[in-house]
């Protein structure tokens, strides 16, 4: 099937089996290896991404379901070697120990950041509930989240 998608800005067209996921497609076809996959059953968060500015698990999405939106993945935040402000904190904070979870977890805060500018620290722990780390405890997200936050607002 034809599909057409804007993926990190850039209008890409593929022809696609109807059963390839779009966690598939990112990381096997677009070698955007960002986005990871963990559990492949919708529980751990490592493969999101954002559909449309909305924070979604590539595994559980058929890439021909997303024909004709706007997807954008972690290898899209960073203008060239500018670092997003989001991930200037995640480095900042110490939020990042194996690093498999933190794209994830980075576009989830960015989708939080757009829909809540200065969220508390319950608001960020139950938006970011879908997202799962093996090695940091959160706690050092949670600030990476808050520090984050000071430094979009300040722009
Ligand atoms: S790989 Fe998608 S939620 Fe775990
Ligand atoms: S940093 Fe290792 S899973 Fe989160």
């Amino acid at each position: 099937m034809k599909v057409e998608l804007i993926i990190n800005g850039k209008k890409c067209i593929f022809d696609l089996e109807p059963n390839i996921l779009l966690l598939n497609l990112l990381r096997d076809k677009m070698d955007l290896t960002g986005s990871k996959y963990g559990c492949g059953i919708g529980e751990c968060g490592a493969c999101t991404v954002l559909l449309d500015g909305e924070a979604v698990l590539a595994c559980m999405i058929l890439a021909v379901d997303v024909d004709g939106h706007n997807v954008d993945t972690i290898e899209g935040l960073a203008e060239g070697d500018k670092l997003h402000p989001i991930q200037e904190a995640y480095l900042e904070e110490d939020a990042i120990q194996c690093g498999f979870c933190t794209p994830g977890f980075i576009m989830s805060t960015t989708a939080l950041l757009k829909e809540n500018k200065d969220p508390s620290e319950a608001e960020i722990r139950n938006y970011l509930q879908g997202n799962i780390c093996r090695c940091t405890g959160y706690v050092n997200i949670i600030k990476a989240v808050q520090n984050a936050a000071k430094r979009m607002n300040k722009k």
